[in-house]
């Protein structure tokens, strides 16, 4: 292994957000576990536990729970300036997002209880922070297992609003105990999506001191936001 493999595959991992309905080996799903099972966490808590969906009704289920919050999600929306506001019409065929059609999901669950294996200060005022950076990491090895699989993944965030989690737990019989993360949905890729909007090595780099040139203003950065969401491939 060295950088330059490394960085290829950094680079090759996109959003996925269109599959083909093909089944992936059941062999790939633990190869995506195995790499989560790696991912640094706070004191080595591991607070991760994955719960691999291929029913197609429990799919279908996940999904209603997700679009019965579309009309608050949307009415939230509103609220903002018009160039912030999202408009994810998700791409799919009929209304219905791409990752409809992608053969698994892994819904990826905290066990709330591991906080305690973080030193008392932390885990009482960063103990939630902590506990996401791990998830975060464990889905990026994900992520870019499946992607060096030639498989294609989507992030779904929308799994873990309080309602959305709730329905999601009674229908897969999780513990309350564990609070829901984030969902993968992953499958054979459909579409590619185009050039990805990435932001300059220079601009980000400060040196020794925090470089007040490359400070951005508000407008500069709502700019930004507004591109980058206008260029999400939905
Ligand atoms: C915390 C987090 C949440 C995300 N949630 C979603 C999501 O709910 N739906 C989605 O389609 N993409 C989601 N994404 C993917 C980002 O939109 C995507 O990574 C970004 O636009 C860059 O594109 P790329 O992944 O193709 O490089 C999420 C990514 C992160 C890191």
């Amino acid at each position: 292994m060295n950088y330059d493999h490394l960085l290829e595959l950094v680079k090759s991992r996109r959003s996925i957000r269109k599959f083909k309905p093909d089944p992936i080996p059941d062999e790939y799903v633990d190869k995506i576990i195995e790499a989560a099972r790696w991912a640094p966490s706070g004191a080595n808590c591991q607070p991760w536990e994955f719960v691999i969906v291929k029913n197609k009704e429990t799919k279908e289920k996940i999904y209603e729970f997700i679009t019965e919050m579309n009309p608050i999600n949307r009415k939230v929306e509103l609220t903002r300036p018009s160039q912030l506001q999202h408009h994810g019409s998700h791409g799919g065929t009929d209304g219905r997002p791409g990752y409809m059609e992608a053969p698994v999901f892994i819904i990826t669950c905290s066990d709330s209880r591991k906080l305690q294996g973080y030193h008392l200060s932390s885990s009482l005022t960063r103990g939630r922070d902590y506990h996401t950076s791990a998830m975060a990491s464990a889905f990026l090895c994900m992520h870019l297992a499946a992607t060096s699989l030639g498989l294609g993944s989507q992030w779904i965030s929308a799994t873990n609003y309080a309602l959305t989690q709730a329905r999601i737990r009674s229908l897969l019989g999780i513990p309350g105990e564990l609070e829901i993360y984030d969902t993968m949905a992953v499958g054979y890729p459909a579409l590619r999506p185009g050039p990805r909007l990435v932001r300059e090595r220079e601009e980000m780099m400060h040196r020794e001191r925090f470089d007040h040139s490359k400070f951005k203003s508000r407008d500069q950065i709502e700019q930004f936001i507004a591109g980058v969401i206008s260029a999400i491939d939905l």
